[in-house]
């Protein structure tokens, strides 16, 4: 992309000395107030080595470079150089960049191919992939779509909860009401079910709790019988959760979750013993972060047996030691946020520096208008219900838009939008903000919804048909096009807009945050539909024609990019 900064620089360079390049880029200015010109130089620090007065400088600077072809104009305004890009050179750069890049529009390669890990989704095996599971699922698949955009190798984990004292309880309590049939018919409600009895049962069989944790402690040994259980739990579940991250079209390349690291505590806990780190309390050992205001740390239960924040450790220097991660990203709820500061400080403490490298990223509560959900009560709502109810009332509304459609046709277009829909609503908000899912809003084809943005890229598709492949053609290879046709109010807002799709891309990388993409993916929609009303687009005018199919073309290849982004598909018709 043409950097307007880096052009000024250089014509800048030609009349001031001894400012560096880099230097001269860094004092440009956007100033606030459009009427101050696109960008601004300010001739205040050349006072002193010029010996004149800043005005004089910048009436020089500014009467110089006027000329410049990529300026409307250029004013002196007190001791600043204000320039205004002109319209068509912004719009001509804009567009060259777009077509030339494609697919690949909106990446860069800041990242230099160096390994990030982003860890997301980690559901817990046996128990339900609910509602609650969608944030980090959708938030972390979408930090690795932007990661990999912005250059860096991203390397995906699910680090599965396939571990720990939850698995003594589900095996003793399928031992005592379980059903083999039940658990191949449907795995995750059956096992849902006997966690949920043994809770029940535990209040009037406290003894049942000793039975558990004995259980957790054979399957530490590697007891087969435990193991074997357990490994069918874990298979099942696993189907069950690949049925999910296939409809959302989610993969990961590692799921090394926490039973990964069962064998290799050992090494971690002895290290933390030579480091003078752990504490004996009450026969479990521990590390006390109370100097920092985090509490202790329980490491190792009275009985020996890991805990949760054990493995993470174990997990962290791992992934070091095999990726050698610039970044370690975790995408995990906020009710988290205190384990994952205990164990960062516990790794600085072990004196591994890269723990400044390990990031989490937190995001709030998603509830549904309904009321809460509690796994241990058996009260959830399954994601893949969810899913499936987007793309079923999805097709009713295809259905009712297009009476016409075939079945296939609905079928594929629900898939996309329906399920579409659901992570577009997820991706909107500041991910810390606590949110009410609901159905109105997700599947609003008017609002700044996912249907709004899929509808607004199927139409600058179907205005490309009607355009025909000629013209296209042409479009597509900016040949002699004339950008004054490119320059009305509308036409230049989305110029603009598409303009900063890139540096959009970054600003959401550096701030892990999706939804920054997700508000200008439709800050770019509604600008193309202003263009849309506003002009008209296919006139006899062939010049005209090209330019403007031009830039329905750069549009709908912006807001595609955009949207595979946050992990979705954008339709050619609906
Ligand atoms: N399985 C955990 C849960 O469902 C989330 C795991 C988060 N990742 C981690 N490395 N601790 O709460």
């Amino acid at each position: 992309m043409l950097n307007f900064k880096e052009e000024i620089a250089k014509l800048i360079a030609q009349q001031v000395e001894g400012l560096e390049l880099a230097e001269i880029q860094e004092m440009i200015e956007i100033p606030q107030d459009s009427k101050m010109g696109d960008y601004a130089f300010p001739c205040f620090k050349l006072a002193k080595t010029l010996r004149k007065a800043p005005p004089l400088i910048a009436k020089g600077i500014a009467e110089a470079i006027a000329e410049a072809e990529m300026f409307e104009k250029v004013e002196q305004v007190n001791a600043y150089v204000n320039m205004f890009i002109s319209k068509e050179a912004f719009v001509k750069v804009t567009m060259e960049e777009v077509m030339t890049k494609g697919d690949d529009f909106g990446k860069t390669n800041i990242g230099e191919n160096k390994p990030v890990i982003v860890e997301y989704s980690s559901p817990n095996i046996a128990k339900p992939f609910h509602i609650g599971h969608i944030r980090s699922t959708v938030i972390g698949n979408s930090l690795y779509k932007i990661y990999d955009a912005m250059g860096y190798d991203v390397i995906r984990i699910n680090h599965l909860g396939d571990y720990g004292t939850q698995f003594g309880k589900m095996i003793c309590a399928y031992r005592h009401w379980g059903n083999k049939e039940d658990v191949i018919n449907e795995p995750i409600k059956t096992l849902l079910e006997y966690y949920t009895k043994f809770h029940v049962e535990v209040e009037e069989h406290p003894e049942l709790d000793d039975e558990a944790r004995e259980i957790f402690a054979k399957l530490e040994k590697g007891e087969p019988e435990e193991v074997e259980l357990w490994q069918w739990f874990r298979d099942e579940s696993l189907k069950e959760f690949s049925r999910v991250y296939d409809m959302l079209g989610i993969s990961f390349d590692s799921y090394a979750g926490e039973s990964f690291y069962s064998d290799k505590m050992p090494r971690f806990v002895n290290e933390l013993k030579e480091k003078g780190l752990l504490e004996e309390s009450r026969g479990a050992q521990i590390v006390d972060l109370e100097p920092y205001g985090l509490g202790a740390a329980l490491i190792t239960k009275s009985d020996g047996s890991t805990l949760y924040i054990t493995r993470d450790i174990a997990a962290a220097v791992y992934r070091k030691e095999t990726y050698n991660f610039e970044k370690n990203i975790y995408v995990v709820a906020s009710q988290q946020n205190l384990h994952f500061q205990q164990w960062f400080k516990i790794l600085e403490l072990m004196g591994y520096e890269w723990s400044k490298d390990c990031v989490h990223i937190p995001f709030g509560l998603v509830s549904l208008a309904e009321g809460t959900m509690s796994t241990r009560h058996g009260r959830v709502v399954f994601l893949e219900d969810v899913l499936n109810k987007a793309v079923e009332k999805t097709k009713e509304i295809i259905r009712e838009k297009n009476p016409d459609a075939t079945e296939e046709y609905v079928d594929e277009v629900a898939k996309t939008v329906g399920i579409g829909a659901v992570i577009f609503q997820e991706l909107s908000n500041n991910r810390i903000k606590d949110y009410v899912f609901n159905w109105d809003k997700v599947l609003n084809f008017d609002g700044e919804t996912g249907p709004y943005v899929q509808y607004t890229h199927a139409r600058c598709a179907s205005v490309l048909r009607k355009a025909g492949d000629d013209v296209v053609a042409k479009a597509k290879a900016l040949e002699n096009i004339d950008y004054k046709h490119l320059t009305s109010e509308s036409a230049y807002d989305l110029a603009k807009m598409l303009y900063k799709f890139p540096a959009v891309v970054l600003d959401a990388g550096e701030k892990y945050e999706p939804s920054i993409v997700t508000r200008h993916i439709v800050d770019m929609a509604q600008g193309f539909n202003r263009f849309y009303h506003d002009e008209h687009i296919l006139t006899d005018n062939e010049d005209e024609k090209v330019a403007k199919v031009a830039l329905v073309l750069a549009a709908k290849e912006a807001i595609k990019n955009g949207l595979a982004l946050l992990g979705m598909g954008a339709p050619e018709r609906m």
